[in-house]
């Protein structure tokens, strides 16, 4: 069955803007986009034609840095933070992702994945044909695995492209108190092998951070994930500034992601290694961080920005990427096409699926989204107002 989609404004992401065709249509074939383009140029003849309405098509939104399943909320730390604690007072006091992480071994693989898809439904209501979910509120091989399991099965659940994440260094669970290495250790020899041999996961994170993993903990996790085939990304440089991104870069990773406090050498090392910055606005606006990342020395050095909502109870409770793009341009200052492209084209390259998805072309996956829009800066300045007509996820819907 072929569809062609017609008589609309496409934002095809294909080179360094928003690759605008003014007249276009796009055609797809068993799920993937077999001409995007000037309707000129487009065949005329399909089983199902799709008049648009001049309405505009761009990629399906790609939320790229997610911990969307976890146990439990955190609603309780957000009121004590409006009284005057500090994010990292309640993680050293013990709640923080430790409190989660109690949450999460307590609940069912069935129950994290029941209270996961109203946070999904937000997400795909909004356009988002891909989210990236990661593990780290389990914190030992079995909860892992657990929801990370949850995690695939969202994408069982709705029609949605799922990729996970092992994020097991995230925080020292209780059994390893006092005993940083002895954890990395257990990441390294138990549970990094044995969710590779399964297929749990796509990818392998970390938290390197003073309440997190030091670098040299971090570097030894990078080298066993690596060794399982598994690409690495990192939590970085979001509460102080301990050369992550820069360790991140060199050990190829797809993205260093938060970046608040990283240096010039951080830049320069990600800009080499063709690393993408991940930038997490909900984050940097919910826990109230005053430093902004360098959005100005990373333009600089080209270094590709992407944009997620970090979706997570302790420091982003936010399931809106058209929100997360106002808050990047309103607090950020970036442009309406870095936000656009943040979470399409460069969130694609983030995932290390820059070939499969991101933009709209021939060969790609007919990811879409259909907004009632007139110009496409409307999906970065409306706050809490949604324009999405259609979604369209390989092909269908
Ligand atoms: O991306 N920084 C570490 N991880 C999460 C927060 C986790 C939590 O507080 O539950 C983040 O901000
Ligand atoms: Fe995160």
């Amino acid at each position: 069955m072929n569809r062609l989609w017609r008589n609309a404004r496409l934002m095809t992401l294909v080179g360094e803007g928003l690759g605008i065709v003014e007249d276009g249509a796009i055609a797809c074939r068993e799920g993937r986009i077999t001409y995007a383009g000037p309707a000129a140029d487009a065949q005329r003849d399909a089983d199902e034609v799709i008049d648009c309405e001049g309405r505009w098509i761009s990629p399906g939104l790609i939320d790229c840095h997610t911990h969307l399943v976890h146990g439990g909320d955190r609603a309780g730390e957000f009121e004590q933070r409006l009284v005057g604690a500090s994010y990292e007072e309640i993680a050293r006091a013990g709640g923080g992702i430790v409190s989660t992480m109690n949450a999460t071994r307590a609940a069912s693989e069935e129950a994290l994945i029941a209270s996961a898809l109203p946070r999904l439904d937000a997400l795909i209501a909004e356009g988002v044909t891909t989210v990236e979910i990661k593990s780290g509120y389990g914190l030992s091989l079995e909860h892992e695995s657990k929801q990370l399991r949850a995690a695939r099965a969202l994408g069982e659940r709705r029609d949605v492209s799922v990729t996970t994440t092992l994020l097991g260094a995230h925080a020292l669970p209780p059994e390893f108190a006092g005993d940083p290495d002895g954890y990395v250790d257990h990441v390294c020899e138990t549970m990094i092998p044995a969710v590779a041999a399964e297929g749990l996961a796509d990818a392998v994170d970390a938290f390197c951070e003073g309440i997190g993993f030091t670098p040299q903990q971090v570097g030894r996790v990078f080298a066993v994930a690596r060794a399982h085939g598994l690409p690495v990304k990192l939590h970085a440089e979001q509460l102080s500034n301990l050369h992550g991104a820069a360790l991140a870069a060199r050990c190829g990773a797809l993205s260093a992601d938060h970046l608040e406090y990283i240096d010039e050498a951080g830049v320069a090392a990600m800009a080499e290694a063709g690393t993408v910055a991940v930038l997490l606005p909900g984050a940097f606006y919910f826990t109230r961080e005053t430093r902004l990342p360098p959005i100005d020395a990373l333009r600089a050095a080209r270094v590709p920005i992407a944009l997620a909502t970090d979706c997570n109870p302790g420091t982003s409770p936010l399931t809106s990427l058209l929100l997360v793009m106002n808050m990047a341009a309103t607090l950020f200052r970036m442009t309406v096409d870095e936000c656009i492209a943040g979470v399409t084209r460069e969130a694609a390259r983030a995932l290390g699926m820059a070939e499969r998805i991101g933009t709209l072309e021939a060969g790609k996956r007919c990811d879409l989204a259909i907004w009632d829009i007139g110009q496409p800066a409307e999906l970065v300045y409306r706050i809490g107002f949604n324009p999405l007509h259609a979604r369209v996820w390989r092909g269908q819907g």
